[in-house]
């Protein structure tokens, strides 16, 4: 098979790409594109980028000539769309941005995918596209759509635009959507990769509101076998959801008292500040679905996960030391000042 994966350079791509070249002739043909913004790092893909099966091309997937160019050119059978704005905190400050990657960049992709008879289009999206649960239950592939970012809406528009092209034309989709990855290359404007990086900085970890809202974790290395099953097995039209068990499921307060304990750092680091605005209580999903019909289920569990996963950055300094300077600096003082002031 001749791939296209877009947002390569990103956190889950790249992850992705490396996992995927690691099984043994599964894809035939690997094309990466990428636009490499704040979130892009070729460095994340460094061990790979020799590979013979391997090509890179820096583009945007809003911009159709480089898009359908890349299609004709390497053969593609199926595209994977990894490619977005990812981050919740950004599309409060910005959700026009969010709009345009996710909305229009996906739906440019996915209209040249089906102009030039791609066989598939794998949209990763994500449970936040459900909106927020209670303190218990967990979203299915039928709960209905309830997003509360800018970030999380586009991801749903996305989602809706790609199941249209299977009503619409019959064209073949899939959908995955997963709950938090961690792991490493993660980029350090989320949770857990901010607080590893600032405790090893003795600075202030900034914990949202009460600390207590819920993420279900899933080790990004599932996330990848995944996508793997569904793009190979899923059934066309289908939304699959993607998430760790319910030993997974963590309060914020506890993910950071066990970032610290592995760090042997002391808990005063964690200062409470003011609330991200519109935050989701409590993510988990049911993922009954990908377990019985694909045969999909989490691996890693997150005690071992997590202390792997401070381990590399402990151990990476160069890497995060390098996207943590420049204009991620300027976000973090423009979005954590005040409340870290105040907190
Ligand atoms: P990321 O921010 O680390 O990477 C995004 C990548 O997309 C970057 O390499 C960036 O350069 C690229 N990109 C952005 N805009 C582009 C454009 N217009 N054209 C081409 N490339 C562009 O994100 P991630 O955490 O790796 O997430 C990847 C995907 O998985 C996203 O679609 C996200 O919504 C979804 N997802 C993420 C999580 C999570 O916990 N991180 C969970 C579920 C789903
Ligand atoms: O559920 C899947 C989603 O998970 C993905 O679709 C998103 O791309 C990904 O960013 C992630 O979204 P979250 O908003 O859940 O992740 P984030 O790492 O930003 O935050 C995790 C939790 O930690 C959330 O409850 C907010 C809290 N938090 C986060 C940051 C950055 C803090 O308390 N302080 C912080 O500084």
């Amino acid at each position: 098979m001749r791939i296209l994966v877009t947002g390569a350079a990103g956190f889950i791509g790249s992850n992705f790409v490396r996992w995927l070249l690691s099984q043994d002739k599964l894809a035939e043909q690997i094309t990466v594109l990428d636009s490499l913004t704040y979130a892009g790092n070729l460095a994340n893909l460094e061990d790979v980028l020799e590979s013979p099966v391997l090509r890179f091309v820096r583009g945007d997937i809003r911009d159709a000539e480089t898009v359908e160019g890349i299609i004709t050119d390497d053969r593609i059978d199926a595209i994977i769309n990894f490619a977005a704005e990812s981050h919740v905190d950004r599309s409060i400050l910005d959700p026009l941005a969010f709009v345009r990657t996710n909305v229009e960049g996906t739906q440019v992709l996915l209209r040249a995918a089906q102009e030039k008879n791609v066989k598939r289009f794998l949209q990763v999206s994500t449970d936040e596209v459900y909106g927020s649960l209670g303190e218990t239950g967990k979203f299915l592939e039928t709960t209905p759509l309830d997003p509360s970012s800018a970030y999380s809406a586009s991801k749903a528009s996305a989602d809706l635009l790609v199941l249209a092209a299977f009503k619409t034309h019959g064209y073949d989709v899939c959908v995955t959507r997963c709950t938090n990855n961690y792991g490493p290359f993660q980029f350090p404007e989320k949770f857990i990769p901010l607080f590893v990086t600032n405790a090893l900085h003795d600075q202030a970890l900034p914990m949202y509101g009460d600390g207590k809202n819920v993420r279900s974790w899933l080790h990004v290395d599932d996330h990848s076998r995944a996508i793997w099953a569904v793009l190979t097995n899923g059934k066309a039209g289908e939304v699959y959801n993607v998430g760790g068990t319910d030993a997974d499921e963590k309060p914020n307060i506890e993910v950071a008292e066990q970032i610290l304990s592995v760090l042997g750092k002391p808990k005063s680091l964690i200062t409470f500040v003011e609330d991200r605005k519109g935050h989701d209580r409590r993510y988990a999903v049911d993922f009954t679905k990908i377990n019985s019909e694909l045969g999909w289920a989490p691996q890693v569990s997150f005690e071992d996960g997590l202390r792997e996963t401070v381990n590399w950055y402990v151990e990476n300094t160069e890497w995060w030391q390098s996207v943590k300077s420049g204009d991620y600096q300027r976000f973090y003082d423009t979005y954590y000042g005040k409340r870290l002031a105040a907190g």
